[in-house]
């Protein structure tokens, strides 16, 4: 027993997951799985071969044959698309506009649920995502649901933007609200908190603000376990 824990944390479109996740993961030297860009890396490949949502029975059989892989890089985690790096590819608007469409189908789904639960079976993984705690993860040690003002998330996200002549922040914020959206009122495990989860409002708090606290409630775990 290694006494290493899964850490579950979810939410929606720029409350700051993927940030911290991998900064906790850093601190307790931990894995962190992007769950987010195993979707994105099948919608990325959906568009390429011209494959509609509504043909989830030929988008599963596509990614049935996808090889998807996640490797930690020293400038983030790279994302590997039948060996192709298709990390910058899977964060263009045309992924964003159309990814939480391909999320709604079950086998597909099913299909990537099955991958995360075998990555985190040794423990000490860190996994962000919209179902972690409720769906993919529901034993997990720690979970986090994590929030901010849409104003807010759409404003970080903004400032991430290279070519801001892309996209107004209006659009942004109009875009973030239409992904939750769909990811909150999708059939098959909506984006929702799970009954044992720490919420979170990251509005007003600091990157290390937030690490800091997920760090804390691990620490937490650990004393009352006498692990960690
Ligand atoms: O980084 P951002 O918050 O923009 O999104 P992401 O985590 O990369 O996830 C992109 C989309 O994938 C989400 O809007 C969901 O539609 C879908 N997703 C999901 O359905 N379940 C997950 N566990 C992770 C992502
Ligand atoms: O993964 P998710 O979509 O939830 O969010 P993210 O990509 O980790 O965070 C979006 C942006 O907000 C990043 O540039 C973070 O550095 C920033 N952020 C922040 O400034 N303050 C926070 N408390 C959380 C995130």
């Amino acid at each position: 027993e290694s006494g290493n824990i899964n850490i579950a944390i979810d939410g929606p479109a720029g409350a700051g997951k993927s940030t911290i996740a991998r900064r906790v993961a850093e601190a307790l030297a931990y894995v962190y799985v992007d769950t987010g860009a195993m979707y994105r890396a099948v919608t990325w490949y959906m568009l390429l071969k011209g494959i509609e949502p509504e043909e989830d029975q030929k988008v599963l059989q596509t990614a049935q044959n996808m090889v998807i892989e996640l490797k930690p890089g020293v400038d983030g985690q790279k994302v590997l698309v039948n060996g192709e790096d298709v990390s910058d590819q899977i964060r263009s608007l045309a992924v964003n506009a159309k990814v939480s469409r391909y999320a709604q189908i079950e086998g597909l789904r099913n299909l990537l649920v099955t991958l995360q639960r075998q990555m985190a079976l040794r423990k000490g993984v860190v996994m962000d995502g919209r179902d972690i705690g409720t769906t993919v993860l529901p034993d997990a040690e720690v979970k986090v649901f994590m929030t901010a003002s849409v104003q807010e998330r759409a404003r970080r996200r903004y400032n991430e933007i290279k070519d801001t002549a892309a996209i107004t922040l209006e659009q942004l914020e109009h875009d973030i609200a239409e992904r939750d959206r769909l990811d909150e009122q999708r059939e098959i495990s909506p984006l929702r908190q799970a009954e044992d989860a720490e919420f979170l409002d990251t509005t007003n708090m600091s990157l290390s603000e937030v690490t800091d606290a997920i760090i804390s409630m691990c620490r937490t775990y650990g004393k009352e376990r006498g692990r960690i």
